[in-house]
C-alpha cells in the first residue's frame, strides 16, 4: 500500500498562533514525542526569524534522530544559509524554501514582476539544494494563483533541485473540489513532476484543511502538513490526528497508509496543549473530550450491545486510555508506576520519586485519584520552567468582610528568602500584586482560566495565565486543589518563563 509522508508543522506553523509561545526545551520535548508518534517530517522552526528559533532547530537536529528534520527559509540566500545552519547536524536535514507566488501577493506585498518570482525561485531552490538533497519549495498562496503560473515555478524549481513541492493554501480560501482539481493539474502540466513528492499545506479559515489535504491525497499528493490539535496562524493548520485517522478508518477508501503510531496520538495532543495553553474543545474530533462519549440512551444502548454501532473508531487506537481505575491513599509505589506505564510514561528514578511524593500528597486531600489527575500531576512535576524564583509560601485571606490580603514568601536565585503582603481586588489579584513586587518585572495579565481537572468538588484546578511583557506573551501554568495556589503557581510559572528567555537573550 502506498504511504502518505506525515509532515507535523506543530513547532512552527503550529507555534506562530497568537500566543502559542514555546521555549526551547518544550520545542524539544514536543519533537521528541513527535518522533514517539511516527511523524516523518518534523518541521522544528524558521531559523532566521530569531536566536531562540535557530537554537531549538539546532537542538531538535542533534537530538531527534529518526525523523527528517526541516527549517523553513525564505527565498532569500541569509534565509537559507542560517536554515542550513541549524538543520546540518540531523541525520536527515531539509530546508524548505518559500515564496510567494498570486498576483496578490506580488503586487501589494512584493512589489515584483512575475519573471523576477520565477527566477528567484529557482535560484533560490538551487541555493539550497548546494547544502543538501533534500529541498522542498512552496509558492505562496497557491491556491489565489494562476496555476499555469504554478506549474512553471514547480517545474523550475524541480529542475532547480526540489525534491518536494509543496502546494500552501495559505489563507484557507480552497474548497476541496477545486483544490483536488489544482493538484491533479500539477501531475497533468508539469513535465518533471515524477522526480518531486507533491504535499499541501492547508489552512482552516473556512474549516476545510483536513477536507482540502484529503481531496489532494486523493488526487496523489503524498505529503500532508499537518499539526497536532490543528493548531496554526490565525484559525489553524489541516490537524494530524484528523488526516491520520481518517486514512486510516477509511482505508477502504484511501487505499493509503502512514506511519504513524496512533496509540500516541491522544498523549502528543495533551502534551502540545498543556505546553502551548491551546486547551482542547471538547467537540473536537479524534481528541476532544467527548469524541468518545455517548449522551443519548440510544446511542448507549447501542455501544454497551456493539460498539461499532456509534463508534467508528476504537478510543484505544488512539491512546485513550480503557482503564477506569481509580488510585486513593492506600495505593502504593508498585500500582502508581503500573497506573504510569499503563498511561504510557517511563520515568527516571529521581522524576518517578518527585511524582510519587505529589501523588502521595494529592491522595491527601483528593479520595479518588484518577488517569486525568496523574496526567496533570506529571505535567506539573516534570514539565516546570527551570525556575529563577521558587514559590514556598503563601497565605491569602478573603470574604465578603475584609480586604483581599496575600502574604507570600519566595526563593531568590541566590537563594535569599523575599517576603512581602498586598492588598487586591480579590485574593488572585492580591498574590499577583505581591509576586510583583518581589520579583519587580513589568507586565500585563492578559488571560486566566481555571479549569477543574475531574469532576467533583474535591478535583484539582488547573489555571492558565498569560501575561504580556515588551510586547512579548509569556505563558504559566499551575495545578491544585486550591485554585488560589494553581493561580500563584501558574503566575510564577509565567514569570519564570519571561525571565529565563530574557536571561537567555541577554547570554547569546
Ligand atoms: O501557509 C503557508 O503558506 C506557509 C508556507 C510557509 C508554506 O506556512
Ligand atoms: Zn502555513
Amino acid at each position: 500500500m502506498e504511504q502518505v509522508i506525515i509532515f507535523d508543522t506543530t513547532l512552527r506553523d503550529g507555534e506562530q498562533a497568537a500566543g502559542g509561545m514555546l521555549n526551547i526545551q518544550e520545542k524539544l520535548e514536543i519533537a521528541k514525542q513527535l518522533e514517539k508518534l511516527g511523524v516523518d517530517v518534523i518541521e522544528a522552526g524558521f531559523p532566521i526569524a530569531s536566536k531562540a528559533d535557530f537554537e531549538a532547530v539546532r537542538v531538535i537536529a542533534k537530538e531527534v534522530r529518526t525523523p527528517t528534520i526541516c527549517g523553513l527559509a525564505r527565498a532569500h540566500p541569509d534565509d537559507i544559509d542560517r536554515a542550513w545552519e541549524a538543520v546540518k547536524d540531523a541525520e536527515h536535514p531539509r530546508i524548505h524554501v518559500f515564496l510567494s507566488a498570486s498576483d496578490i501577493h506580488r503586487v501589494y506585498q512584493l512589489k515584483k514582476s512575475r519573471e523576477e518570482i520565477l527566477q528567484t525561485s529557482r535560484d533560490m531552490a538551487a541555493r539550497a539544494k548546494k547544502y543538501v538533497d533534500d529541498v522542498e519549495f512552496s509558492p505562496m498562496d497557491a491556491s489565489r494563483t494562476e496555476p499555469e503560473y504554478i506549474y512553471q515555478i514547480l517545474e523550475a524549481v524541480i529542475d532547480a533541485g526540489a525534491t518536494t513541492v509543496n502546494i500552501p493554501d495559505t489563507v484557507g480560501y480552497a474548497i476541496p473540489e477545486e483544490f483536488g482539481g489544482l493538484i491533479e493539474g500539477i501531475f497533468k502540466n508539469v513535465p518533471n513532476i515524477s522526480r518531486a513528492i507533491v504535499s499541501v499545506h492547508c489552512h482552516n479559515d473556512l474549516g476545510l484543511a483536513v477536507a482540502n489535504s484529503l481531496e489532494s491525497v486523493k488526487r496523489g499528493a503524498r505529503q500532508v502538513e499537518c499539526t497536532i490539535n490543528g493548531i496554526g496562524e490565525r484559525a489553524g493548520n489541516a490537524s494530524l490526528e484528523e488526516l491520520v485517522m481518517a486514512i486510516r478508518t477509511r482505508k477502504d477508501f484511501f487505499d493509503l497508509t502512514t506511519n504513524i503510531d496512533t496509540r500516541q496520538i491522544y498523549r502528543t495532543s495533551r502534551l502540545v496543549s498543556e505546553l502551548t495553553g491551546f486547551t482542547v474543545q471538547p467537540n473536537k474530533a479524534i481528541v476532544g473530550a467527548n469524541a468518545f462519549r455517548h449522551e443519548s440512551g440510544i446511542h448507549q444502548d447501542g455501544v454497551i450491545k456493539m460498539p461499532i454501532t456509534y463508534e467508528i473508531m476504537d478510543p484505544r487506537t488512539v491512546g485513550i486510555p480503557a482503564s477506569s481505575l481509580v488510585l486513593g491513599k492506600l495505593s502504593g509505589r508498585h500500582a502508581f508506576k503500573e497506573r504510569l506505564t499503563e498511561l504510557g510514561y517511563s520515568l527516571s528514578e529521581e522524576d518517578f520519586n518527585r511524582a510519587f511524593a505529589t501523588f502521595k500528597e494529592l491522595a491527601d486531600k483528593k479520595k479518588e485519584i484518577t488517569d486525568k489527575d496523574i496526567e496533570s500531576l506529571i505535567a506539573q512535576e516534570l514539565r516546570t520552567v527551570s525556575e529563577v524564583y521558587h514559590l514556598d509560601r503563601i497565605q491569602v485571606t478573603c470574604g465578603d468582610r475584609g480586604i483581599p490580603t496575600a502574604s507570600v514568601r519566595l526563593i531568590a536565585p541566590d537563594g535569599q528568602v523575599l517576603a512581602d503582603a498586598a492588598l487586591g481586588t480579590g485574593p488572585v489579584d492580591a498574590v499577583c500584586k505581591t509576586i510583583n513586587k518581589l520579583v519587580g518585572v513589568p507586565n500585563v495579565l492578559t488571560e486566566f482560566t481555571v479549569k477543574s481537572v475531574t469532576e467533583g468538588i474535591d478535583a484539582i484546578g488547573e489555571v492558565l495565565i498569560r501575561i504580556e511583557s515588551e510586547g512579548i506573551t509569556y505563558t504559566g501554568r499551575g495545578a491544585d486543589t486550591d485554585i488560589i495556589v494553581a493561580s500563584a503557581k501558574a503566575y510564577m510559572n509565567a514569570l519564570n518563563r519571561l525571565l529565563a528567555t530574557r536571561k537567555a537573550a541577554s547570554s547569546s
